[in-house]
C-alpha cells in the first residue's frame, strides 16, 4: 500500500484538549472524508450511524470519546467522577452488540477508579485516561498483526476464501482481523483469491472490504450474499473467514447478519469456517450466544437503501444487524494469543490464559 492510499481509521490529534479525527466510513468507497470529533456527542453519533464501525474500532473510538467528554468536567473530584460515569453510560447506549465497546469503557472507568485513591487533580487524570485510550488503540494494532500471523498459517493450502462484512483495517486500529489473515498471507507471498459478500443491507463488504483488498492489490471478487452457496458448490473457496462482535464463553459468536447462514453452508459443503477476533471480543461473563443482545436497526436501511425506495410504503420489516453462529459450526477461532480449536469453554480459557 502506498502512503497516498493508506487510510488511518482513527487518529487522536493533540494533547488532552485535542480531538478525534476519523474516517467517515459511510462515504466510502467513493469519498475519503475525515471528520473531527470535538465532543462526546459527535463520537456517539459516529458510532450509532456507522461512521466508525467494526467491533474493535468502536471500542477505540469510545475510549477517546471518554477523553473528549471529560474535557469539560469540573476539577472537583466528585464532580469529575460523576461526569465520567455519565459519559461511560451515555457511550454504552450507542450500539449494543459489539462487546469491545463495553470492554473499552470499563477499562477507562477502572483506570480512573484505581487513580482515585491518590487523586492528584482532574488534569492529571485526564492525561492518564488519554494514555489509556492510546494504549487500547496501540494494543489493537498489535493484536491484529498477531491474528494475521496465526491465521495465515491455517490458510497455507487455500486458494479461494470467502469473507462477510468488513473485518479489515477500517474496523480496527489497523490491518483488521479476518482481513489481516489475507494481508499476512500476501506479505508472505501467498496470493489468495477473496470472494466478498456484499453484506446486505449496508454493504460493508462491497463498500469497505472490496475497497481495502483492492487497495492492497489482493484479488477480490464481489458477490451478492445469496450467491455464497453456489460459490461453495462450484469449489471456488476452501475456507470462510469472518470477524466477530461478541464471543460467549462457550464459543458461540455474534457477527454481521448473514454470518450464521455462511457457517451452515460451509458445514454442508465440508468447508472450514473460521472466526478471527482479538481477546477483547470475548465476553466470558455470558455462557452462550443466547445472551448476546442483537441490535435491531431502522427499517429504512432495508426499504430505502442508499437513497432509493425499494419496497412498498408501510411494509413490515425486521432488521437484525447481527446473528449468532453456534460454536459447533466454527472450526477454529483465530486470536492474537493463538488458535482455539476445537471451540469450547476449556480451549477458549486455555488459549486466552484465563484459567
Ligand atoms: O455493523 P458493523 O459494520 O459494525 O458490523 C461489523 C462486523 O460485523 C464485523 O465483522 C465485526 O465487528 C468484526 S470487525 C474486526
Amino acid at each position: 500500500m502506498t502512503e497516498t492510499t493508506k487510510v488511518e481509521t482513527m487518529i487522536w490529534q493533540g494533547g488532552i484538549e485535542g480531538c478525534l479525527d476519523l474516517i467517515d466510513q459511510t462515504m466510502l468507497p467513493t469519498e475519503i472524508l475525515r471528520i473531527e470529533c470535538e465532543d462526546v456527542e459527535t463520537v456517539w453519533e459516529a458510532i450509532k450511524m456507522l461512521r466508525v464501525r467494526g467491533a474493535p474500532a468502536i471500542g477505540i473510538a469510545a475510549a477517546y470519546g471518554v477523553v473528549l467528554g471529560l474535557q469539560s468536567a469540573q476539577e472537583d473530584e466528585d464532580a469529575f467522577f460523576a461526569r465520567l460515569n455519565e459519559i461511560v453510560e451515555y457511550l454504552a447506549t450507542s450500539r449494543p452488540t459489539a462487546v469491545n465497546l463495553f470492554w473499552a469503557l470499563e477499562r477507562m472507568r477502572r483506570l480512573a477508579e484505581t487513580k482515585r485513591a491518590n487523586f492528584e487533580g482532574a488534569e492529571h487524570l485526564r492525561e492518564a485516561l488519554l494514555a489509556e485510550a492510546k494504549s487500547i488503540h496501540e494494543e489493537d494494532r498489535r493484536m491484529c498483526h498477531a491474528i494475521g500471523g496465526h491465521g495465515a498459517d491455517l490458510l497455507s493450502e487455500v486458494e479461494g476464501v470467502l469473507t462477510h462484512c468488513n473485518a479489515g483495517g477500517l474496523a480496527t486500529a489497523e490491518y483488521g482481523t479476518a482481513l489481516s489473515v489475507f494481508f499476512t498471507a500476501q506479505d508472505r507471498g501467498h496470493s489468495l483469491h477473496v470472494y466478498v459478500d456484499e453484506t446486505r443491507p449496508l454493504l460493508q463488504g462491497a463498500r469497505l472490504t472490496a475497497w481495502e483488498l483492492m487497495q492492497r492489490g489482493i484479488r477480490a471478487t464481489l458477490i451478492c450474499d445469496s450467491m455464497a452457496a453456489q460459490v461453495m458448490r462450484e469449489g471456488r473457496v476452501q475456507a470462510v473467514v469472518t470477524g466477530a462482535d461478541r464471543i460467549a464463553a462457550n464459543g458461540d459468536s455474534a457477527n454481521k447478519i448473514g454470518t450464521y447462514s455462511l457457517a451452515v453452508l460451509a458445514r454442508v459443503h465440508g468447508i472450514p469456517f473460521y472466526i478471527a477476533a482479538p481477546s477483547s471480543t470475548f465476553d466470558l461473563a455470558i455462557e452462550s450466544g443466547d445472551q448476546i443482545p442483537i441490535e435491531e436497526r431502522c427499517s429504512k436501511e432495508i426499504t430505502h437503501g442508499f437513497g432509493r425506495q425499494t419496497a412498498p410504503d408501510g411494509v413490515e420489516v425486521y432488521n437484525p444487524a447481527f446473528d449468532v453462529t453456534p460454536a459447533d459450526y466454527i472450526q477454529a477461532i483465530i486470536t492474537e494469543k493463538g488458535v482455539i480449536n476445537p471451540v469450547n469453554r476449556e480451549t477458549i480459557e486455555r488459549v486466552l490464559g484465563v484459567v
